[in-house]
């Protein structure tokens, strides 16, 4: 353990920066052994701090030596500055002046993948949240915002391209023959969004014209081998850049915009100001090499990235805590726009079904935080699926309030209030109140108030009357550091069925209609429906139009008539998976006290019904069809038994097969389509049915499907009907599994992301031998620890196999441990984010929670990185 553990930074504490930077330039003298980088900042006392006399405090890292310092061109001699755990602090300075300091980077040793390092053989940068410290000393905070000018000089043959932020204003060569560039950014911006690319690299050209009818030059840059694989993006981009101005009335601000594709990256991709850097996994796509999933990933993450030009750049966030005024904006602006472009009712059971799975259980973990947190000892660790997802939610949740017209009317009241400011959660929220009238202030306590709300729903009808009265009770579970909780807003959406699955309109509160948004406001609420003549069906939270856990007891028979009926396509799928809920929860508890597994299945009888009604989107069909993952079953069950899980899933599984199996049969004929592959949503909707009957089919152990597997991977003109055929022989234990294993990784070695791709199938698989198989692919020539696309293909698969992580000796639990311990010090951030599976150590049956718990403490006796020390302490407290 460490002499002293790592503090706790609080919103409460903020204070507005005693010093501004107006303006900043840099020059870096790029080289393979040390970089030297030169900072000159234009500096002012802050007239917002008042008047005072206060040090000026830098930011910087241990990695950065620091050679020289000087104000306004007098070099300061080491007794007038001093350097104190990380930061730089000059006692005595002027009102105004120039600081100038040289700081020299050894990039090539950069492995933890923030500030300036080495990625194959270019140079980038990853500056959010605290990397640009990592480069040189600054105020590293998102409210110091300044004009950026970057000179940039490299080796001419090895890094002819050489970028930054902004426009090219300067072009030379130096005295000893190196290329000299200089890029100027005119808005003014936080370090956290200054980005620099130097290398060898190839580029796609394109132009966009924006609604003012101005030219944009778009580009692409990749290492010279993937350049054919960036046309998608491309595309994708002028899709986001049209939407925005369609959607938003956003338009793109600078003459050019980039895109570089980095092999080594710890996020998805970053939204520097003009030259977004991407993991390659989330820009290159090609039909051979990508899935459909992928493909819609790309196009949503191109999106997302170019959003933040406005929800980001244009508007940033004030301190770190606020970092949901842009992620969860832009991600609700991202998923907006995936609707968009394709079917909205799919978008949306994706990410709910997500949200249920990953945010959920964080939200009842040991890291469970508001969305806007008010604390935290790393920021690293709060990129969460609460901030992003949830906070996605909460600006669904206002839209839902507030209509599409007056939350159009927000957003530009937002854009335009607070353009080229660093504002707060609360700014956007009263933007939204001040343009559309509707009172917020309740509503806030989305933002403040961590956990997820369950709403618990009783109702009755009244014959004589005609009235249906639903009761509504909300309730918030305790959090760490929030035993207890004040009622929220929550707005939920309802309709109401007859015994035949019709609309029903009814009147509540004077308004008859056949969807009303009931706001549940108190603890406990009644809503009167009136104007019926029998006792209705609800149809409740559609469109998921709230983040929390729905608690309605429906008869079997009122699912199976949502599932095929309701008017909300969202619903219907909720339905479905309710009954297959309520099924599989019969299974485990059979699994667990060891009884013999039966279920007489209503879900065969909904299944039956969706396979043979053509007039239905495939795509639905198949995500109904999908039974609950296992990390579903997992975030419901408490305790979990993880072996009772898997063997509930796969017992159901092969039940609906055998009763259904001609159904899959006929519709994995129906839906295989031919011809040139094309990621539209039609295709990608056959595509998924298609391969959804075929993973069913397979259960039967009939022959010919067994043989359609083989066949399917050997013909397949497109990496998703492979990788569908590889997934399926592996998941049902087909006898040819490990041979095509075998084949793919052949087949594929040269290709990263594919080859990425079957580390994690591999990885993930259910069986005895799955520990022994992932220590195997740790050995595996195409591993590699300094890649976290490898780490997290290998290591996050392992997490989600039952058979190998919850290994009853707590084995699993072990290697997991033994990896986190190796990586806490090459890349915390890495390693933070692989704690995940052992934070749930609480709610494991007894006897793994123990040896989880076991394996959090041997970790933290270890001398950790903020990073890791924050989630393993949290998770032992
Ligand atoms: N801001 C990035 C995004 O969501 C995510 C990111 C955070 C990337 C930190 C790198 C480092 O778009
Ligand atoms: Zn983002």
């Amino acid at each position: 353990m460490k002499e002293s553990q790592p503090s706790a930074i609080f919103l409460k504490d903020y204070k507005v920066p005693p010093f501004l930077i107006d303006k900043t330039e840099l020059t870096f003298d790029l080289d393979e052994a040390t970089t030297i980088v030169t900072s000159r900042l234009h500096m002012r006392r802050n007239p917002a701090f008042g008047k005072s006399t206060a040090p000026l405090v830098l930011d910087g890292g241990e990695d950065v030596k620091l050679i020289g310092v000087a104000m306004d061109d007098y070099s300061l001699p080491p007794e007038e500055y001093r350097i104190s755990e990380g930061k730089l602090i000059i006692t005595a300075t002027a009102d105004k002046f120039v600081f100038t300091c040289e700081t020299l980077l050894e990039p090539q040793n950069n492995t933890r993948l923030e500030g300036l390092y080495r990625s194959s053989s270019m140079f980038c940068t990853q500056c959010e949240a605290e990397g640009f410290r990592h480069i040189t000393y600054y105020l590293d905070r998102p409210d110091v915002m300044s004009v950026f000018t970057t000179t940039i000089i490299a080796d001419q043959s090895r890094y002819p391209v050489l970028l930054s932020n902004g426009n090219e204003v300067e072009r030379s060569k130096t005295d000893d023959g190196k290329t000299l560039v200089v890029w100027h950014d005119p808005f003014p911006k936080p370090a956290y969004l200054f980005a620099l690319v130097a290398g060898d690299l190839a580029v796609k050209n394109d132009v966009f014209t924006t609604q003012s009818k101005r030219d944009v030059k778009l580009q692409i840059f990749t290492e010279t081998h993937n350049i054919d694989k960036v046309d998608y993006a491309m595309e994708a981009l002028k899709r986001s850049m049209r939407w925005d101005e369609e959607a938003y009335g956003r338009e793109y601000d600078l003459d050019i915009f980039m895109i570089v594709a980095v092999d080594d990256f710890n996020m998805g991709a970053m939204e520097n100001k003009g030259l977004n850097i991407f993991n390659s996994s989330c820009l290159l796509a090609s039909p051979e090499t990508t899935t459909d999933d992928s493909y819609l990933r790309v196009e949503a993450i191109v999106a997302h990235e170019y959003f933040h030009n406005w929800s980001g750049n244009r508007v940033t966030c004030r301190d770190w805590f606020q970092l949901s005024l842009k992620e969860g904006f832009t991600v609700f602006r991202d998923q907006t726009f995936s609707a968009d472009m394709h079917s909205e009712t799919v978008k949306r059971v994706e990410d709910v079904s997500f949200l249920k799975t990953a945010q959920f259980a964080e939200d009842a973990g040991p890291m469970a935080h508001p969305v806007r947190p008010a604390s935290f000892i790393e920021i690293s660790n709060f990129y969460t699926l609460t901030v992003y997802e949830k906070g996605a939610e909460i600006v669904r949740m206002i839209h839902t309030l507030l209509g599409k017209e007056k939350f159009r009317a927000g957003s530009d009241l937002y854009f335009n209030r607070h353009d080229g400011q660093a504002v707060t959660c609360d700014d956007f929220v009263a933007a939204m109140q001040d343009a559309s009238g509707v009172d917020l202030t309740q509503f806030k306590r989305w933002y403040s108030q961590a956990g997820t709300p369950i709403v618990t729903v009783t109702d009755r009808f009244d014959a004589e009357n005609g009235t249906y009265r639903l009761t509504m009770k909300q309730d918030t579970p305790a959090t760490p550091g929030q035993p207890t909780k004040l009622p929220l807003h929550i707005p939920i959406r309802v309709g109401l069925l007859d015994e035949l699955g019709n609309a029903l309109s009814a009147t509540v509160d004077n308004v008859n209609s056949e969807d009303h948004v009931l706001h549940l406001i108190s603890n406990e609420q009644v809503f009167e429906f009136a104007g019926l003549t029998a006792r209705p069906v609800p149809s409740l939270l559609r469109g998921f139009s709230a983040p929390v856990k729905l608690r309605y007891d429906y008869a079997p028979a009122n699912l199976l008539l949502l599932m095929s009926a309701d008017s909300d396509g969202f619903n219907r799928w909720s339905a479905a998976q309710q009954l297959a809920v309520n099924e599989l929860n019969t299974l485990i508890k059979q699994s667990i006290d060891g009884e013999t597994l039966s279920v007489n299945s209503q879900l065969a009888h909904g299944f039956k019904t969706l396979l043979s009604d053509a007039s239905l989107d495939p795509a639905m069909v198949a995500l109904v069809l999908a039974l609950p993952s296992q990390a579903y079953l997992s975030e419901l069950a408490n305790p979990i038994y993880p072996a009772a899980i898997k063997q509930a899933r796969q017992y159901l599984k092969a039940q609906l097969a055998n009763t259904l199996a001609e159904d899959f049969e006929r519709v994995y004929r129906e839906h295989s389509i031919s011809g040139e592959y094309q990621a539209t949503a039609e295709d990608i909707a056959h595509r998924s049915l298609k391969n959804m009957a075929l993973s069913y089919w397979v259960e039967t152990k009939d022959e010919t499907a067994h043989r359609i597997v083989l066949e399917q991977f050997q013909s397949a003109n497109n990496m998703t009907d492979q990788f569908s055929a590889l997934s399926i022989a592996v998941n049902s234990q087909h006898e040819k599994a490990a041979e095509l294993l075998a084949a793919f990784y052949e087949q594929w070695k040269d290709e990263p992301l594919v080859v990425n791709k079957w580390l994690m199938l591999t990885a993930s698989q259910e069986h005895d031998a799955a520990l022994a198989t992932v220590k195997g692919l740790m050995e595996h020539p195409a591993f590699d620890l300094k890649n976290p696309n490898k780490v997290r293909s290998v290591l996050g698969g392992f997490g989600q196999s039952m058979s190998g992580f919850h290994k009853e000796d707590g084995s699993g639990y072990r290697f997991l441990a033994d990896q986190i311990i190796l990586l806490n010090k090459r890349n915390p951030q890495i390693a933070s984010r692989l704690c995940t599976p052992l934070t749930r150590w609480k709610k494991l049956q007894p006897e793994l929670s123990v040896k989880m718990k076991a394996e959090l403490e041997r970790i933290l006796s270890e001398e950790l990185s903020k990073d890791v020390y924050e989630v393993v302490s949290k998770s032992l407290a």
